[in-house]
């Protein structure tokens, strides 16, 4: 495990853009941490780096694709009620895609997330520095906690 500290939304957004030029091609990274940890603002900075600036929230949409080079998928479980809503969005399908794939509020879907895969906890809110812990699941993953 790596713990980064992001004291602005700024070096969270910059946390992102490393993070999507570290990451293989496909990968899947799961975000924690409650509402306004930051997992939007780290998503936007892995959009930035993939050429996209529109990045919002999928919350109601469940999940956003972005046509970049490789493809950023981004999808939000915040109002799922289960694994089963997820799946209905054809999530399955999407894990086997050549892409970069990031979902917020991992907490809520538990079962669904591939054995390989590499997980980011954010703590702190408000204006507070964030937290941001790293941890790998899979050794594809290790090298990508050593490149942050
Ligand atoms: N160090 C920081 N890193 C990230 N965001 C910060 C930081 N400091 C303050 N903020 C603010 O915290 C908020 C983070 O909002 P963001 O939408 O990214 O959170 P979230 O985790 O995606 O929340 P939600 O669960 O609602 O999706 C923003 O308003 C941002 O300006
Ligand atoms: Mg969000």
């Amino acid at each position: 495990m790596k713990t980064i500290v992001c004291k602005t939304e700024e070096e969270t957004h910059s946390l992102g853009r490393r993070l999507f030029r570290a990451l293989p091609v496909p990968s899947f990274v799961a975000l924690y941490g409650e509402l306004g940890a930051g997992k939007t603002a780290l998503v936007r900075g892995m959009g930035a780096e993939a050429g996209t600036k529109e990045v919002r929230s999928p919350t109601f949409t469940i999940v956003h694709e972005y046509e970049t080079e490789p493809r950023l998928v981004h999808f939000d479980a915040y109002r799922l009620a289960d694994a089963e809503e997820l799946y209905a969005i054809g999530f399955e399908d999407y894990l086997t895609q050549q892409a970069v794939l990031v979902l917020e509020w991992a907490e809520r879907v538990p079962e669904a997330l591939p054995k390989e895969r590499l997980e980011l906890r954010l703590f702190g809110s408000g204006d507070e520095p964030r937290t941001v812990e790293i941890v790998p699941f899979g050794t594809a993953y290790e090298s990508v906690v050593d490149a942050l």
